[in-house]
């Protein structure tokens, strides 16, 4: 047995306050091109602000619906993408992240220069995007990733040995009859053998293929894997052993995990904490028993609901798709879907003219919305009668009664309707229990 697989070289043992990566702040916005010229007309909000801790030896589940930014933050994570803005540390000891906690709660514009300089420091060591040559080095072998497809993740040219054998090659650690040597060990590892060294990837089934990609991830014996929905192509008793595997060889060697999956039912078996994103944001973060047992956000129960294992739940049921992330909605971005939403869950313009649009004969006409901001708009027509017939769709009684009641004014002058809602800045994610956190603003008011 190499260094690298003695079980006792690391604690599999989850310290208290022992982090593998601490996230902070991280945004990743991706610019959207237009016109011949590509001018920036807007951009993706993939990422928009997410701070979280992985502690060393655990699974933190990521889990949110196809298009929340789970991938993009993974990327990030894994250092093949850079943030737009925050970051990601690794390795920080517990003293240094509580002073970096400390610093970064000053604004940027009130840091005095010497604060300027211990975060630079700080930088300089831990964060993954500002290390040098060296320490970026240390962290490429020590964080890996498996994406959900291992064939596109998978150079159909090369022989399993080659692919497995890779890192090592890259990092100078075998060559020759050695390398093969730790590839055939590698392989024994995550269930295959000496038998599939000169194989291609499409002589290989889903699962196999998934392995070997893991494989691959273990090769530089890292700390950390990035697994960004390794099982979501495969049938679900192929998933099952997959999943079996990645216990065991985090059992085996005391890896940590970022677990990413769209599916609660995946994430609960793997996770030690789940972090419940929606529309690039955390909503709900917790100890993976609490978010299953005491969800404290609309949008983890309505996943739950729509789990099939979780029969004796009141199914919520969660309608339409994530809205654009170039342009979320205001105050709680899951108002637009939330089934017991508030009036102060941020109603805005976009909602009032969505949904007075519903009635027969509301917008005809309707020239253009001339917005003060996202709360106060006037909306303008081509005649004075399809401006009253859209101020009339309007009319608190017509509204669901959330956002009745958020409507401040709807009035109409000639040709044109003037509308203003309640305006409501996006709720913080707060720590309602011992290490529970929820943006929703109704467990806001249970503390
Ligand atoms: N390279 C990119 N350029 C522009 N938009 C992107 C890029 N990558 C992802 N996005 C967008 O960012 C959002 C989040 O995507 P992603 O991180 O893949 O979500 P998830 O993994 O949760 O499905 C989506 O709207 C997606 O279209
Ligand atoms: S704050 Fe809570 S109640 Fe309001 S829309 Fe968001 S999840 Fe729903
Ligand atoms: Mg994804």
């Amino acid at each position: 047995m190499t260094a690298a697989t003695n079980p006792l070289d690391r604690p599999a043992a989850l310290h208290a306050g022992d982090h593998v990566l601490n996230v902070r702040a991280v945004r990743k916005h991706f610019p959207i091109k237009d016109g011949v010229l590509q001018r920036v007309a807007g951009h993706v909000r993939a990422v928009d602000g997410v701070s979280f801790d992985v502690p060393r030896g655990s699974t933190v589940g990521l889990v949110g619906e196809s298009g929340c930014g789970k991938s993009t933050l993974g990327r990030v994570i894994a250092g093949l993408l850079d943030p737009t803005d925050g970051g990601v540390f690794f390795g920080m000891p517990a003293a240094e992240r509580a002073r970096l906690d400390a610093l970064l709660q000053v604004p940027p514009e009130a840091r005095s220069e010497a604060q300027a300089a211990e975060l630079g420091d700080i930088d300089q060591q831990f964060r993954i995007d500002r290390l040098d040559k060296h320490r970026r080095r240390h962290y490429r072998r020590n964080c890996q990733v498996v994406f959900q497809d291992a064939f596109a993740s998978l150079n159909p040219r090369q022989l399993v040995r080659d692919i497995v054998g890779r890192p090592l090659k890259a990092f100078g650690e075998a060559s020759g009859s050695a390398l093969t040597e730790r590839v055939v060990e590698l392989l024994e590892q995550v269930g295959l053998g000496r038998q599939h060294l000169y194989r291609y990837p499409h002589q290989f089934s889903g699962g196999q293929r998934q392995r070997i990609s893991i494989a691959r991830a273990l090769a530089l014996d890292p700390e950390f894997m990035v697994l960004d929905e390794p099982t979501s192509s495969l049938d679900v008793s192929v998933q099952a052993q997959i999943l079996n595997l990645l216990h065991e060889l985090q059992r085996e060697r005391g890896l940590t995990y970022l677990f990413i999956s769209h599916d609660l039912n995946v994430v609960r078996h793997m996770s030690d904490e789940v972090v419940v994103m929606y529309l690039g944001r955390i909503a709900e973060s917790a100890r993976s028993t609490a978010i299953f047992e005491t969800p404290r956000h609309p949008y983890t129960e309505a996943l739950l609901a729509a789990n099939p294992d979780e029969t004796d739940r009141e199914p919520i049921r969660l309608s339409g798709s994530v809205p654009d992330p170039a342009r979320p909605p205001q105050g709680c971005r899951f108002h637009t879907r939330c089934p017991v939403a508030t009036p102060r869950c941020g109603w805005e313009v976009d909602d009032l003219v969505r949904i007075a649009g519903e009635s027969e004969g509301a917008l005809d006409g309707l020239k253009g919305v001339e917005r003060r901001d996202p709360f106060d708009a006037k909306l303008v027509f081509d005649t004075s009668r399809q401006a009253t017939a859209t101020a009339r769709s309007m009319q608190r009684d017509r509204l669901p009664d959330a956002l009745a009641q958020a409507v401040r004014r709807v009035e109409r002058l000639d040709d044109t309707v003037a509308v203003s809602l309640q305006s409501v800045d996006e709720p913080p994610l707060v720590e309602v229990a011992p290490g529970h956190r929820t943006n929703c603003v109704l467990h806001h008011d249970e503390l």
